[in-house]
């Protein structure tokens, strides 16, 4: 056998060969397939046209965009069995635990005997992008005790979310176009970003030829913790226990003590050892999105005064430590009426987009190999079994 090199979190290692997402961590760039993640978000890209993009490599023409977007449309509703699902979780279930269950059933309901079959993927990767906002959606619905609201057809993906989480039977709700577009912007921001965590899962699980929709559920439980998805959620919880800008230097001097395992949730990152450029688009939306509803909310305030502090702060300055795109994704999100607890699914419903292009990529490649690391290992060398009644 080969002998193996030791890579632990894998900082050094290339997975596989991808010609979906590039990121220059030291210049702090972002490319979905070649066209900066700012031209995306400035222009007229709207959710269909990015997650055309990722998909299938290019950009769609007037018709492919809009036979794309019926598409998509006419894979908005869940099979009502799985609805049934929604009703054996207790009553105040995260909404991440439910999606995990829930995305994972869908397994149940599509089978294939050959995933590897460019129309098989197709076909899995569209309903995926179509019905996971819808059970998210749902997910929030249950976890209130709100009755269940269906995708509307004339929406956009992003209408339709703000629509299934906030339309009730007595009064209908209306999506705002800028808070829309916010929202638009929002998931276009987070779709891909290369080998992350949960995407890398997506594929060690594909690898095996599995069922996607399991794959994508595996996905959604590694995206959950708080060092990956889970952080725009810490931040918030940070923010409100520093609770007042006087209290920053203190929360600081915390996080650089070595014996405290704190860190600044929002802060730093694998990749980037500069300032992420989702961060930077997600900190303009939140002033826009904030003044637009005229929101005064202190905590945009805190996190201004922490961001600047910390940036002259030399412990963050020698580990090239920058805010994230989770540091200000909160403070939008809320003000935007988003819960807490949905923001970290709000983030599985935008990364699908990603983890079904790049488990598409990895099923049409020739030759792919099921992913399996090895190890270290640093255990016992062979000894003797010693019979129960012999054991000291
Ligand atoms: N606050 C304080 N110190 C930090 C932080 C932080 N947020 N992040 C890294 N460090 C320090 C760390 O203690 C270490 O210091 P030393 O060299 O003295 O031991 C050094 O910086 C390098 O850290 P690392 O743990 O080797 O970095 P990593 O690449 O393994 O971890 C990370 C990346 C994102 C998990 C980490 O920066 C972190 O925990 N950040 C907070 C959680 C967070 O915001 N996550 C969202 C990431 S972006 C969206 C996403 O991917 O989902």
């Amino acid at each position: 056998t080969k002998m193996c090199t030791y890579d632990p979190g894998y900082t050094s290692t290339g997975s596989c060969e991808s010609t979906i997402t590039f990121i220059d961590g030291g210049k702090g760039i972002l490319l979905y397939r070649g066209y900066p993640i700012e031209q995306l978000v400035e222009s007229t890209c709207d959710f269909t046209d990015a997650a055309y993009l990722l998909l299938n490599g290019e950009l769609p023409d007037g018709n492919q965009h809009k036979a794309f977007e019926q598409e998509l449309k006419s894979h908005t509703m869940v099979h009502e069995k799985l609805i049934e699902f929604f009703k054996g979780f207790k009553s105040d279930a995260h909404p991440m635990a439910i999606m995990v269950g829930v995305v994972g059933a869908l397994s149940a309901f599509y089978e294939s005997k050959n995933w590897r079959d460019p129309a098989q993927a197709q076909i899995s990767c569209v309903r995926l992008i179509a019905k996971v906002p819808t059970l998210a959606a749902i997910a929030y619905r249950t976890s209130v005790g709100q009755p269940i609201v269906y995708p509307k057809n004339e929406y956009s993906m992003a209408q339709n979310f703000l629509y299934m989480m906030f339309s009730s039977p007595s009064e209908e709700f209306k999506p705002d176009p800028i808070l829309a577009r916010a929202m638009e912007v929002i998931m276009i921001l987070h779709m891909d970003h290369e080998q992350n965590a949960s995407t890398s899962t997506v594929r060690v699980a594909g690898s095996s030829q599995a069922n996607p929709y399991a794959c994508i559920a595996a996905g959604i439980s590694c995206l959950w913790g708080p060092s990956h998805g889970g952080a725009n959620e810490a931040v918030l919880s940070m923010l409100e226990e520093i609770g007042n800008v006087k209290y920053i230097t203190e929360y600081i001097a915390k996080v650089k003590d070595p014996k405290d395992p704190f860190r600044l949730m929002g802060f730093g990152h694998r990749v980037y050892k500069s300032y992420d450029p989702r961060a930077k688009i997600m900190r303009q939306i939140t002033h826009q999105v904030l003044e637009h509803l005229k929101v005064v909310d202190p905590v945009l305030d805190l996190a201004m005064e922490l961001e600047r502090i910390a940036l002259t702060d030399e412990y963050f300055i020698k580990r090239n430590l920058y805010p994230n795109v989770d540091f200000y994704s909160g403070i939008c999100l809320r003000a935007m009426g988003i819960p807490v607890s949905m923001f970290t699914v709000l983030f599985a419903v935008s990364r699908t987009v990603g983890w079904c292009a790049q488990w598409k990529e990895m099923a049409l490649e020739k030759g792919n190999r099921i992913s399996r690391p090895r190890q270290i290992y640093s255990g016992a060398a062979t000894r003797a079994y010693v019979p129960l009644d012999k054991r000291a």
